[in-house]
């Protein structure tokens, strides 16, 4: 694993401490590697009205987004169970949208439980070409 890595996961850990989860009580924290080198982390943060919810995976990227950042190489997802989860649809889909190459680092408290290339995890993406705008 290298050294970004380390701090990807290690970003990812702590922020899921973060997470406002008070109906699931499953907490996720999602740590993004823009291709400039910064790292963008992001909770899951719930809702009373429960579609309001959004994942860790997307909290992430919006804070990236609004900092100017468009282009990412690595998430790391940290939850704190036994077998990683991969990212929900949603989340897939707005990776998609900005980063359809990226690697997807699963974690758990035991470490690295899986990495996946997006395309493996999303292969029939629905994105900016269907509209005509990649
Ligand atoms: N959750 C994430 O943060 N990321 C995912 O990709 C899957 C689900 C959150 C949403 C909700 O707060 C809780 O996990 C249970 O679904």
């Amino acid at each position: 694993m290298t050294d970004i890595e380390e701090k990807l996961l290690e970003t990812a850990r702590s922020v899921s401490g973060n997470a406002y989860a008070p109906y699931s009580q499953f907490k996720v924290g999602a740590a993004l590697l823009s291709d400039d080198g910064r790292i963008y982390g992001g909770c899951n943060v719930e809702c009373a009205s429960y579609g309001g919810t959004i994942c860790a995976e997307r909290s992430a990227l919006l804070q990236a987004v609004a900092d100017g950042r468009r282009k990412f190489t690595k998430i790391a997802i940290f939850t704190e169970t036994e077998c990683s989860t991969p990212p929900c649809g949603l989340c897939l889909q707005l990776l998609h949208e900005f980063a359809p190459d990226i690697e997807v680092i699963l974690a758990t408290p035991q470490g690295v439980s899986g990495r996946f290339n997006l395309k493996e995890l999303l292969p029939y993406p629905f994105g900016p070409e269907d509209l005509g705008k990649r």
